[in-house]
């Protein structure tokens, strides 16, 4: 075996594909800084705070315009699909593409990194 590095082998064989997507993942403590900046002025991240738009307290699992204490759009409702990470990312990414009719006025964060980084703080919410 001449030539081919250990981690290249491992590599194409496949065995450091979860160490990649674990780098996907975000970094909370980032989504913070961004959530703060992005969301802060319509989502609070305590549980049960209604400021224009629902706490994200607990978004992640829950059916999509059920969050306690808010009226949600009848768009949302019915939509009705739970918050898992894919589905948050391309929401967050385009509000209006994903469910039409959302009174959720934001026109999308189009930096992928930071979107992933939201998502991983939002997972730290209860
Ligand atoms: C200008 C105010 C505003 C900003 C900024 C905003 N949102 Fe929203 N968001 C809303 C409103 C209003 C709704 C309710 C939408 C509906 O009922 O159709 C909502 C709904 C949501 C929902 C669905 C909640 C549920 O219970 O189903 C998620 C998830 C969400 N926003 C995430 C975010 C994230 C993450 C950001 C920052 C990147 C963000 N929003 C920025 C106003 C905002």
């Amino acid at each position: 075996m001449s030539g081919m590095k250990l981690p290249a082998l491992l590599a194409v064989l496949g065995i450091l594909a979860p160490a990649a997507a674990h780098a996907a993942e975000g970094n909370a403590a980032a989504g913070r800084v961004t959530f703060v900046r992005q969301c802060g002025l319509c989502h609070s991240p305590r549980a049960g705070e209604v400021l224009t738009a629902p706490s994200l307290a607990g978004v992640i699992g829950r059916k999509a315009g059920a969050a306690p204490g808010y009226r949600a759009s009848s768009a949302l409702k019915a939509w009705g699909k739970r918050w898992e990470a894919p589905l948050l990312d391309a929401y967050i990414a385009s509000p209006a593409t994903v469910v039409p009719g959302t009174k959720m006025s934001y026109s999308g964060l189009p930096d992928p990194t930071k979107r992933a980084d939201i998502i991983a703080y939002l997972s730290t919410l209860r």
